[in-house]
């Protein structure tokens, strides 16, 4: 791995990846909304974004997400539901990253490996949803994941050498999760980053479109 872009640098996971990252020389463009201005609701700010940037990268890691957007959190029932959270919540976690798969394809070489990882979460996988809850968040996961399988058979028509995958970080101390779990149940993010970083080094071709767990392991639909 050579050359890296984070988008979603400014979060808890997206943070530690670039300090990883740096500490193994490789060379790390960092991208967000607070620092750069990157709104990944609007196709426009995605791609002047992403249009202003060179590449090629043999690695890029999309580590946005949200979990509460404008203050409403995860419903715990069906009469939570509101459409606007609804939307809120596939533009954040679905619609953004499927627009980002868009433009980001002149990003990455035809000629060596590349990763594309983006961070999914298991609640996203209806198998393992035995809880319930969650509706919208688990919902627009769950449309990312099939997004990221269907660019993943797209893209290694052009980029052979190209992995795209969705990944579950584990339970990380963001600011994600600061509300719910506390920091001492939850992994730190710098070792969260070594986990997710181990497991992408290690991802082989037969791999792209799948949806994994930190270590690697694959998470059912
Ligand atoms: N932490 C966990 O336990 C956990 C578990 C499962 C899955 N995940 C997934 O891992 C990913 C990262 O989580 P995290 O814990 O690192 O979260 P975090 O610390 O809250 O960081 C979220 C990142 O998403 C960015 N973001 C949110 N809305 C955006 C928008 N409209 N446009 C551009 N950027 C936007 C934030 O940017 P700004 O701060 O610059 O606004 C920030 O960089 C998420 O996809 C999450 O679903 C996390």
């Amino acid at each position: 791995m050579k050359n890296a872009l984070i988008i979603g640098a400014s979060g808890g996971i997206g943070r530690a990846m670039g300090i990883l990252l740096e500490t193994r020389n490789v060379s790390v463009t960092q991208l967000s909304r607070s620092h750069d201005g990157l709104d990944i609701t609007d196709e426009d700010s995605i791609a002047a974004h992403l249009g202003a940037l060179t590449g090629p990268f043999d690695f890029i890691f999309v580590a946005t997400g949200a979990l509460v957007i404008d203050g409403q959190g995860p419903e715990k029932s069906l009469k939570q539901l509101s459409s606007q959270a609804l939307q809120s919540q596939f533009a954040v976690n679905a619609t953004g990253p499927a627009i980002m798969l868009k433009h980001m394809q002149l990003l990455l070489p035809r000629d060596c490996r590349a990763v594309v990882a983006i961070l999914s979460a298991r609640v996203g996988s209806i198998t393992d949803n035995a809880l319930g809850g969650w509706y919208s968040y688990r919902a627009a996961k769950a449309a990312l994941n099939q997004i990221v399988h269907t660019a993943a058979i797209e893209i290694a028509r052009t980029h052979k050498q190209a992995i795209v995958t969705a990944l579950h970080p584990g339970t990380v101390a963001t600011p994600f999760t600061s509300r719910f779990v506390k920091p001492e149940n939850a992994t730190p993010a710098h070792q969260a980053a070594e986990n997710l970083l181990a497991t992408i080094n290690g991802l082989t071709l037969d791999q792209t479109g799948g949806f994994l767990d930190y270590a690697a392991k694959p998470i059912p639909w």
